[in-house]
Order: structure tokens, then C-alpha cells, then sequence
């Protein structure tokens, strides 16, 4: 479904070059549940978000189902972002003034879908993250764990191809970042994508593919079978 082929990523900062990937490989399959991890600075995010089209390569090609998106214009990748890609971050970017129902509709919105249908849809999946009974809270009524379902609600709102999540469970403790995890592996099920980036090896050694990152290297990519 996406391929990266030699991939690089590199900072210029005045006269420094700071190389975040190196020649990455890469090819993630529709289902796959994969995680990634490696130290702090290893290019984690910046390859997530290079993955998820918010980022481009200074080097090499990310194709989604063969089309390279180094070719498409601004608006033909907002697209893809919006249509193909659910994005869940450590900090849940919630909109504050917004309640968890309109956060949910808000992408659907954008992307044109009618009123009735977008607050069908939410309230769906709001009640599917278990938040039925907070959908008009706003974020600053809500717990961490709380505004993560809603952020991974709003993810799923145009029904994206694959989840990226970037330290979902950051912000979260154990106990709360298990169950946002145990939400994750749920849509798996449901044949949703998911590519999880996290610090905790528990976490990690969940999913069935890992990769393993240092100094913007794919150091090791394993696959298990559960
Ligand atoms: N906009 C930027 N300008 C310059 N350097 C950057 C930029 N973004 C990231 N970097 C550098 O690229 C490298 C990889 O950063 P990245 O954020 O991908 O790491 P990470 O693995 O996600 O780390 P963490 O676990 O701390 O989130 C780091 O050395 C970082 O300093
Ligand atoms: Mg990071």
C-alpha cells in the first residue's frame, strides 16, 4: 500500500547538516500493525510524518498504491491526508472551543460531507471509543485518556486506510495508554493499517511488525507471528 524507496531526510541548519533518515526501505501492507521505536532523536517522527505526507523527503520516493506522491500538488496531498490518513499525536490537538462531537465532525466538514451525516458518523464512533455519554464535553472537561479517544474518533472520521500515531500514549498513564492501545489493536482487526510510534517496549512488542530506528537508520525490521 505504501512503499518508501531510499529515503532521506536531511536539516540545514546554517552550516550543520543534521541527516534525521538515512536510505530508508520500507513497505507497509494494508493490515499491517507495526510499530516504531529507537532513542529520542532517531527520526521517529520524521519518519511518521513523512509517511503520512505532512513531510517530505530531501531524497527518494514514497508511493501510496503506486503513485508517487512527490509528484502531486498541494492540494492532491491534502487530499490524501484528509481522505486516506488518520493522524493521532502525543498531544491530542484537540480544538478547545469545540466539543468532542463537533471535534469529531470537524474533518468531515472539510472534506464536504452534509450535516445530518457527519454528526451520524460521530456520534458513531464517539460511541465506539466508549464516549457516548461526553459528547458535548470539551477538551478541558475531559480526561488525557478521554481527549485521546476523541482524537482517535476524529482520526477515523473520513475513514482513513491507516492510523499514524505518534506517542499516542504519551501523555496517558500505564493503565489509560493500555486502553487506548487496546483500541488501536481493535481497528486492526477491523482491517485498518496502524503504525504506532512509542518509547515503551511493551507497547513496541505488541505489534506484529517492529522497526527499530538510531541515528535515522532502520537498524532492525522484524515481523512476528502472534
Ligand atoms: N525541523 C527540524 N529542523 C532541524 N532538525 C530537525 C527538525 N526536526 C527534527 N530535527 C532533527 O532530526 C532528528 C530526528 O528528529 P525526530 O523528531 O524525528 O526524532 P524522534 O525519534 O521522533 O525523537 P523523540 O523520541 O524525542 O520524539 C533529531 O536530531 C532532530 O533534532
Ligand atoms: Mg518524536
Amino acid at each position: 500500500m505504501i512503499v518508501l524507496k531510499d529515503v532521506w531526510k536531511i536539516y540545514e541548519l546554517g552550516k550543520i547538516k543534521v541527516i534525521a533518515l538515512r536510505n530508508i526501505h520500507l513497505k507497509i501492507n494494508r493490515g499491517d500493525y507495526i510499530s516504531i521505536m529507537g532513542p529520542s532523536g532517531s527520526g521517529k517522527s520524521t519518519l511518521l510524518n513523512i509517511i503520512g505526507c505532512l513531510d517530505k523527503p530531501t531524497k527518494g520516493d514514497v508511493f501510496y498504491d503506486n503513485i508517487n506522491v512527490s509528484r502531486l500538488n498541494e492540494k492532491e496531498l491534502t487530499r490524501i491526508r484528509r481522505e486516506r490518513i488518520g493522524f493521532v499525536f502525543q498531544q491530542f490537538y484537540l480544538i478547545p472551543r469545540l466539543t468532542a462531537l463537533e471535534n469529531v465532525m470537524l474533518p468531515m466538514w472539510f472534506k464536504g460531507v452534509e450535516f445530518k451525516e457527519r454528526r451520524k458518523r460521530a456520534l458513531e464512533l464517539l460511541e465506539m471509543v466508549g464516549l457516548r455519554d461526553k459528547i458535548h464535553h470539551r477538551p478541558n472537561e475531559l480526561s488525557g485518556g478521554e481527549q485521546q479517544r476523541v482524537a482517535i474518533a476524529r482520526a477515523l472520521a473520513n475513514d482513513p486506510d491507516i492510523i499514524l500515531a505518534d506517542e499516542p500514549t504519551g501523555n496517558l498513564d500505564t493503565k489509560t495508554g493500555m486502553e487506548i492501545i487496546k483500541i488501536f489493536e481493535e481497528l486492526n482487526k477491523m482491517g485498518k493499517t496502524i503504525l504506532i510510534v512509542t518509547h515503551n517496549p511493551e507497547i513496541g512488542k505488541r505489534a506484529r511488525r517492529r522497526i527499530y530506528l538510531k541515528d535515522g537508520k532502520i537498524v532492525s525490521y522484524s515481523t512476528f507471528t502472534t
